[in-house]
C-alpha cells in the first residue's frame, strides 16, 4: 500500500471533523453524525483508491452512505474528480467512524473525533456490530495483562511495568450501569478512575501514548471501535485484548454470518487488524487528550490530527490551517 495515501486520508478525517464541529453543542447527535458522514463520503471520492468499507455506518438498508460493503474512492466517484487520474488504484479495506462520540459532539464534551483505518484487502476484521469486552494498555504492560485475569492482578501488573503504585494509575471506563462491578473492583484496588460518557476509542489511543495520563481502558464498548482501536495499537505498539459479547442466539447468527464461530475467543490487535500495512487517521472534533478540537477563526479553520502507519512506522501529529479562498488571513503560530 502506498504510504503517501496517508495524507489523502488526512484530508478525509479533517473534512469530516470540520463538518460536524459546526454542529457542536446543538444537542442533535444524529444531525452531527450525518454531516460528518456526508463530508467523509464526499472527500473519499477524491482519494485514488479502490476501497471497500468493511466497518461503517451499518448495513446497506439502514445507511445511505459508508455502509458495509460500499465501494469508495476515485473509480466510484459520483462527480468528476479534478486533476490527473491514475491508471490503477490500490485495493484497500476501510473502517470508518465519521464521528466517534456523537453525544460528545452534540454536547460539546471532550474527545469526539473523526476517524478511519485503512489496510490491504482482508486486513481488518469484519466485526459484527455487537459489544466487546476490552482491555487496552500501552507497550510496556502489553505482555503482562490478560482479559481473564482479575482487575486487581491486571492493575498490579500495569503498575509494576510502569514503575509506579496502583494508586497512581488512571483507568478509563465508560460510565455505564453494566460497569458497576468493574468500577467497584478498580476502586477497591485503589487505582484512580476517569469515567467517560462516550468515546472508548479516543481513550484507547491515549492509553498507548506515554504522557497522556491514561494507563488503561477497561470495560465493554462497541466492537467496531475495538477494530479501530486495534489498528491504532498496531501503529502505537500498544495492545487491545477483546472478546465479543455473544449473549443471545441472534448475536450468534450475526457472528456466524461474518464467519466467526468461536464466540469466546480473545482477540488481540493482530487478530482484529491483521493487515500487513495499516494507516490510522483521526482528527479532533472537540478538544481532547491528544488532539485539539476544530477551531474556526473567521477566515479559516484549524484542525489537529494524528496520522499513524506501521510501514513505514511513523506517527505524525498534524496541525493544519485551512485558509478560506480569497482571504488575506494572517497565520498565527
Ligand atoms: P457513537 O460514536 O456511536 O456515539 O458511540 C460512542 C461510544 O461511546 C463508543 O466509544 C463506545 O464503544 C460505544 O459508544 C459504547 O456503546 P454504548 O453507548 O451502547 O454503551
Amino acid at each position: 500500500m502506498d504510504s503517501d495515501l496517508s495524507l489523502e486520508f488526512l484530508r478525509v478525517v479533517e473534512q469530516a471533523a470540520i463538518a460536524c464541529a459546526h454542529t457542536m453543542g446543538q444537542g442533535d447527535r444524529h444531525g452531527s453524525d450525518q454531516v460528518a458522514v456526508e463530508a467523509m463520503r464526499k472527500v473519499m471520492d477524491t482519494v485514488p483508491i479502490d476501497g471497500t468499507i468493511v466497518i461503517g455506518e451499518g448495513e446497506r438498508d439502514e445507511a445511505p452512505m459508508l455502509y458495509i460493503g460500499e465501494k469508495v474512492g476515485m473509480p466510484y466517484a459520483k462527480e468528476p474528480v479534478a486533476g490527473p487520474r491514475p491508471t490503477t488504484f490500490t485495493e484497500v479495506d476501510i473502517a470508518v467512524d465519521p464521528l466517534e462520540g456523537t453525544n460528545l459532539c452534540a454536547t460539546g464534551a471532550a474527545n469526539a473525533i473523526a476517524v478511519l483505518a485503512v489496510s490491504d484487502r482482508g486486513g481488518l476484521l469484519h466485526a459484527p456490530d455487537l459489544y466487546m469486552e476490552k482491555l487496552v494498555v500501552g507497550p510496556s504492560s502489553k505482555d503482562h495483562v490478560s482479559l481473564d485475569a482479575s482487575v486487581k492482578d491486571n492493575l498490579n501488573a500495569i503498575a509494576q511495568c510502569l514503575k509506579r503504585r496502583v494508586e497512581d494509575l488512571v483507568v478509563v471506563v465508560l460510565d455505564r450501569e453494566r460497569h458497576a462491578k468493574l468500577i467497584d473492583d478498580i476502586r477497591t484496588s485503589g487505582a484512580r478512575i476517569r469515567l467517560i460518557g462516550d468515546g472508548d476509542l479516543s481513550a484507547g489511543i491515549a492509553a498507548a501514548v506515554v504522557g497522556s495520563g491514561v494507563h488503561a481502558v477497561m470495560g465493554t464498548g462497541g466492537a467496531p471501535e475495538g477494530v479501530l482501536t486495534a489498528a491504532a495499537m498496531r501503529c502505537l505498539n500498544g495492545e487491545i485484548f477483546a472478546r465479543l459479547v455473544v449473549s443471545k442466539p441472534e448475536h450468534e447468527e450475526r457472528c456466524r454470518a461474518m464467519g466467526i464461530t468461536d464466540f469466546k475467543r480473545i482477540y488481540r490487535s493482530r487478530d482484529l487488524a491483521p493487515g500487513k500495512h495499516i494507516i490510522f487517521a483521526a482528527t479532533g472534533v472537540t478538544d481532547g487528550t491528544l488532539m485539539r478540537g476544530v477551531r474556526f477563526f473567521g477566515d479559516g479553520t484549524r484542525t489537529s490530527s494524528v496520522i499513524m502507519q506501521n510501514e513505514p512506522h511513523r506517527i505524525r501529529f498534524i496541525d493544519s490551517i485551512h485558509v478560506r479562498p480569497d482571504t488575506n488571513v494572517k497565520i498565527q503560530f
